[in-house]
């Protein structure tokens, strides 16, 4: 089965909070990235109606720091599907309310493996991108994705032929 990428479409919304900021006042890198990896999940589990788990986080960098007070915006969509895998598309903003503005926080990959009730990979729906935003993501998800595989020791280099084309 074939479904559309914005079917995918997950919007979180927090409020950074006394509790969930470093010893400067500003949201701690780790409740982010909690908070990024359920918006993730949940936009994979969209995808694939089916339980996921969090196979790999890409690098994130972390542009900006969200104050105390602010509204911290996350948005998640699937890029491209494989067998069992699914590489998820994050755009997180901080916004300060008050002062009107927003502000680009980071961005990132992360990728989700859907299991079966024995806990085994299973295959799931196929992804299709629509707007030219999607096409591109959908295209260098196959890059990126060989590139994660390599980092994890889970290819080899010289079977990494989108890679490869890159400088031939
Ligand atoms: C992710 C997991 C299910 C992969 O299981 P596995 O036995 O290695 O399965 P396979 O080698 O058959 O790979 C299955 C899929 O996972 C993908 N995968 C495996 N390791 C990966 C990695 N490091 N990064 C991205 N994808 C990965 C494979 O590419 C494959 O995708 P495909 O079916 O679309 O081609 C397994 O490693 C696992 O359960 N990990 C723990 C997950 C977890 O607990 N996450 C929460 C954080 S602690």
């Amino acid at each position: 089965m074939e479904k559309k990428a914005k079917d995918s479409l997950v919007l979180m919304t927090e409020l950074v909070l006394p509790n969930d900021t470093n010893t400067f006042g500003n949201l701690m890198g780790g409740r982010l990235m909690y908070w990024m990896d359920i918006a993730a999940a949940l936009s994979a589990l969209k995808h694939c109606a089916a339980p996921v788990v969090t196979a790999s986080v890409d690098n994130i960098s972390f542009e900006n720091p969200i104050k105390l007070g602010n509204v911290v915006h996350i948005e998640a969509k699937v890029t491209r599907a494989f067998k069992s895998s699914m590489e998820v598309h994050l755009m997180v903003w901080g916004e300060d309310a008050v002062q009107q503005y927003r502000y680009k926080s980071n961005e990132a990959y992360l990728t989700f493996v859907a299991l079966d009730p024995n806990g085994k990979p299973r295959t799931v729906n196929q992804l299709v991108p629509e707007t030219e935003e999607e096409q591109k993501l959908f295209e260098g998800a196959l890059r990126r994705r060989q590139v994660r595989l390599i980092l994890g020791g889970k290819m080899k280099p010289n079977e990494a032929d989108e890679l490869k084309a890159l400088f031939s």
